[in-house]
C-alpha cells in the first residue's frame, strides 16, 4: 500500500510531531511527512523537522490580508507537496471554511481533553480546575468549529489527588503521543469511515471495561 502523505502544521514545541516522526522511522505507521508548516518562525518543531531532513516552511499570518489569504498559501504548499492528510499538531490558528473544504475530512487535530468537554485553549487546566476525576485527549477530524469535529480516538487518564496542572498535562501528553500516530495509521490503512458525527474504525472490537476513580471499595 502507498504511504499516506502528511502535511504537519505546528506552532510550538512539536512533541506530537516528534512522536509521529519516531513512529514513522520505526516502521509503525505507513506515512511520510511531505512538509512541516509552522505559523511561528521560532517554533522548536522546525528544528525537529530539520534534524530529520523533513522540508519545513514558515508562513506568518501577519503577512497576509486575511485568514483566507493565509489559508490559500497553506493549501498551495500542501498541494504542491501532494499531501493527502493534514495533521494539526499544536497549530495555533483556526482554519477557514475554504481550507476545510479543500481538505474535507482530511484534517486531523489533537486536543488535550476528553471532547466535547473543555474545548479551546488550556484544556488540561480547565479539566484540572473543574475537578474531574478523569481527563485525557482526543484526536478528531477538524470541522469549522473549535474542537467540534467527528471523534476518531480518545485516551482516558485519571486525575489524582496530588496532581498539579503540570503533572496532569504531562500524563495527558504521553497519551497524545500514542493516539495521534494510531489515528494516522488507521487513516493510512483506509479503516476510517465517517457518517454524520460518527467515525467507525474497521476491524476493531472496541474498548471494554469500566473505570472508577477513586476505585470502588464496596
Ligand atoms: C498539545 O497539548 C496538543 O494537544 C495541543 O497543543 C499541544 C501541542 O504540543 N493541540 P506539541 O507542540 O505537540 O508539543
Amino acid at each position: 500500500m502507498d504511504k499516506v502523505r502528511l502535511g504537519v502544521l505546528v506552532s510550538g514545541s512539536g512533541s506530537n510531531l516528534q512522536s509521529i516522526i519516531d513512529h514513522i522511522e520505526q516502521g509503525l505507521i505507513e506515512a511520510e511527512i511531505r512538509v512541516v508548516i509552522s505559523s511561528n518562525p521560532d517554533a522548536f518543531a522546525l528544528e525537529r523537522a530539520g534534524r530529520h531532513g523533513i522540508p519545513a516552511e514558515t508562513v506568518i499570518h501577519a503577512d497576509f490580508a486575511d485568514r483566507e489569504a493565509f489559508d490559500r498559501k497553506l493549501v498551495e504548499i500542501l498541494r504542491s507537496r501532494s499531501v493527502d492528510l493534514v495533521v494539526l499538531a499544536g497549530f495555533m490558528r483556526v482554519l477557514s471554511p475554504y481550507f476545510l473544504r479543500e481538505f474535507r475530512m482530511r484534517v486531523m487535530n489533537i486536543h488535550p481533553a476528553l471532547l466535547p468537554s473543555f474545548p479551546g485553549l488550556h484544556g488540561q487546566k480547565k479539566a484540572f480546575d473543574y475537578g474531574v476525576k478523569f481527563s485525557g485527549c482526543t484526536v478528531h477530524f477538524a470541522d469549522e468549529g473549535v474542537d467540534t469535529g467527528p471523534i476518531i480516538i480518545q485516551a482516558v487518564v485519571p486525575v489524582l489527588d496530588d496532581d498539579t496542572e503540570d503533572t496532569l498535562a504531562e500524563r495527558i501528553l504521553k497519551e497524545e503521543h500514542r493516539i495521534y500516530p494510531q489515528a494516522i495509521q488507521y487513516f493510512a490503512q483506509g479503516r476510517l469511515t465517517v457518517s454524520d458525527r460518527k467515525v467507525r474504525v474497521s476491524g476493531v472490537s472496541g474498548a471494554s471495561g469500566v473505570m472508577h476513580n477513586p476505585p470502588l471499595s464496596i
